[in-house]
């Protein structure tokens, strides 16, 4: 594959500056393992303090405002994060989705915002388990992607897709390695027809209960670039685990 297999952790709303020592541990683990891409999202509070204990991994928020600023109360904005040290943002995620009713037009917003402020993003997708019996998951991902992802060719090298079935977060489930690659494949086609030749090169990662145990089989699927990982990344133990898989199996 063209570039290093992306591993990120989402560390959702968990963690206080106790957790730093695991964040150490993960960043001293990507040292021993330059063949991949190693990140973590901590919650917004640990940010900078994560940035500053970690030497090598690339440090990211899980959400931006889409403005630049102004009279919005507990949110936080791309020029705010990349001020507190992160290079990235995760846009999109379903948590958000659903908590916060972000529509497509909100998070192609978003990403857009980030991009204007120099940050990188992981953009996120996934169809519900109503909709994958329906056989309509690879449609609604479609219309995700189409509808959230940031105008324009340039910003091939500055996105990386997601694909999380939202039944498969956090549940200990996931889809078959045939059904992840095939929505990857599906992914892969969309970006390609709308980005050109950067598409290609579009990192695709897979997330939802991903672990040490099954993380090689994962990284088998067809166009699989990595993981963005939930509960698995909270100790670097366990985290560790899928990165090794990952320099196992999907190195260039
Ligand atoms: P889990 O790995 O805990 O299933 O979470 C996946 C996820 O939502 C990462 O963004």
């Amino acid at each position: 594959m063209a570039q290093r297999p992306y591993i990120v952790g989402n560390w959702k709303m968990h963690g206080t500056r106790a957790m730093l020592a695991e964040a150490r541990a993960i960043d001293r683990a990507a040292e021993r393992l330059i063949k991949v891409e190693v990140a973590l999202a901590p919650p917004f509070t640990l940010v900078h303090a994560t940035r500053n204990e970690a030497s090598l991994i690339a440090v990211g928020g899980q959400d931006c405002h889409p403005a630049d600023g102004g009279a919005h109360t507990g949110d936080i904005s791309a020029a705010m994060l990349k001020d507190a040290g992160a290079g990235f943002v995760i846009v999109g995620h379903s948590e958000r989705r659903a908590d916060h009713g972000e529509s497509n037009a909100d998070v192609k917003a978003k990403a857009e915002a980030a991009i204007a402020a120099g940050l990188n993003v992981i953009l996120c997708v996934g169809e519900s388990e109503a909709e994958r019996d329906a056989g309509k998951a690879e449609k609604v991902v479609g219309k995700q992607l189409k509808e959230s992802l940031p105008e324009g060719k340039a910003i091939a090298d500055k996105v990386t897709v997601a694909y999380e079935p939202v039944w498969a977060i956090g549940t200990g489930r996931t889809p078959t390695i045939e059904e992840i690659g095939e929505m990857h494949v599906s992914i892969r086609k969309l970006l390609a027809d709308t980005l050109g030749s950067g598409g290609k090169n579009v990192r695709i990662l897979y997330g939802g209960s991903v672990k040490a145990e099954n993380a090689a089989e994962i990284f088998g699927a067809k166009e699989v670039g990595g993981a963005l990982v939930g509960g698995a990344s909270l100790s670097a133990e366990s985290f560790l685990g899928i990165i090794i898989a990952a320099a196992e199996k999907l190195e260039s």
